[in-house]
């Protein structure tokens, strides 16, 4: 993985016992090609030593505001002149306290102070801390003043009690980070999105759906919400967690979805039906489980409504996006999508090249004609389909 290659991150360490996950979080930064340089606090290093950051990320460690390993004795500008953030982790009540005032009065809070890159913070303590008043006003005060907070989650604490104040995840603070150093060609624009398969009950216990595993669909919702956009996700039953900053409504059936994406759409620039939908649904579904008896049972069905096809039809219809999963003829299916549904784009891939799996192939279609994406998996595909997008949104 190679997500933060090119990028430089000052990560400063304050005294928490949290403090060990930001040796993880170094280890996720530098496997992810980011350039890590480690400051910490006096209380941060009687924790975890500078001797473990200065091996994971392999460069010196920051402490001492008066450290004479640079020349000039400018640590507490040069380190922040060259990075794309600051990132405090775990950050304290009593740092988070100076950095709301303004305070300098030692490395990590000096270089908050004379920084020229965002900053972000992560806070750890105890539940009683964390919520109090002068904590949740330093709180709202950071974020008034742009300061991105990650967290705290909620939890059992080393102290033994349990409340919020735990430090977020190192993997969840990662992907906080590389999501806020996106580019953001999106923002300002907001998406509704269906995903996963539909269940159609039959009875109680009973119904028909499909192999659709809705992670493309996911892929695609973090994609754009990484994108800036505001997205809007209606998910059939899938066991994928949600992705970073997208809003999850879920549903089951293809009835429930249709109502769900109705309500919506009047908002929105641009729909992307990612859903596997049941084109049909059993005609009767029974309340009692159904018995075997000496016959076998005939299931009726009936047509479910065709959601993509209803929005792309509506008089103000919001930019529309289409997913062709054909096991033939994929360019024959995929334009005739294009074109009788009216919609902006179509995704076509096989499904033996890509359902249920991590990796997918898939071919873009538009007024313009087709364009392959290379095999790959689903999160590089999700960033190829939103470039192109951006793309066609900027052409209009
Ligand atoms: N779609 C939808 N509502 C439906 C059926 C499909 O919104 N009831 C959307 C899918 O999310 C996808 C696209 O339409 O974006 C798929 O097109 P469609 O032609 O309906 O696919 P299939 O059901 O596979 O069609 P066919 O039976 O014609 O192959």
């Amino acid at each position: 993985m190679t997500e933060l290659a090119g990028k430089t991150i000052v990560l400063g360490v304050c005294g928490g016992i949290a403090a060990y996950k930001a040796a993880e979080l170094t280890r996720l930064f530098v496997k992810a090609g980011a350039t890590v340089h480690v400051v910490m606090t006096q209380n941060g290093a009687r924790f975890v030593t500078p001797t473990t950051f200065q091996a994971l990320s392999g460069h010196p460690v920051w402490v001492d505001a008066w450290d004479d390993r640079r020349a000039n004795s400018m640590s507490h500008i040069d380190l922040t002149r060259s990075a794309d953030a600051l990132l405090i982790a775990p950050a304290t009540a009593n740092t988070l306290a100076k950095l709301a005032q303004g305070l300098a009065d030692d490395l990590l809070s000096t270089l908050a102070l004379a920084r020229d890159c965002p900053l972000l913070v992560a806070p750890a303590m105890n539940r009683q801390m964390w919520s109090n008043a002068a904590t949740q006003r330093n709180v709202a005060q950071l974020r008034a003043d742009g300061v991105e907070i990650i967290g705290p989650d909620a939890g059992e604490q080393a102290c033994g009690e349990v409340g919020d104040g735990r430090m977020s995840e190192p993997a969840a603070i990662f992907e906080a980070l590389a999501a806020f150093l996106q580019p953001k060609p999106l923002a300002g624009r907001r998406v509704l999105m269906t995903a996963g398969p539909t269940y159609e009950p039959l009875d109680p216990v009973r119904g028909i759906t499909n192999t659709s595993s809705g992670k493309m669909g996911y892929a695609l919702a973090r994609a754009l919400a990484r994108a800036g956009a505001e997205v809007a996700l209606v998910s059939g039953p899938v066991a994928l967690a949600t992705p970073l900053g997208v809003a999850r409504i879920d549903v089951q059936t293809a009835a429930q979805m249709h109502q769900a994406v109705m309500q919506r759409v009047g908002r929105v620039d641009i729909f992307i039906g990612v859903a596997a939908v049941a084109d049909y649904r059993p005609l009767e579904v029974s309340a009692d489980k159904i018995k075997k008896s000496g016959e076998a049972p005939v299931i009726r069905l009936e047509r479910n409504p065709d959601i993509l096809a209803d929005v792309a039809s509506l008089p103000a219809a919001p930019f529309c996006v289409g997913f062709a999963a054909e096991s033939r003829d994929l360019e024959h299916y995929a334009r005739g999508k294009l074109e009788s549904k009216r919609l902006g784009l179509v995704v076509g891939n096989l499904v033996q090249d890509g359902m249920g799996g991590d990796t997918n192939q898939v071919v873009l279609f538009d007024a313009a004609g087709a364009h392959p994406l290379p095999r790959a998996d689903k999160h590089a595909v999700a960033a190829g389909i939103v470039t192109h997008l951006v793309a066609l949104l900027a052409a209009r």
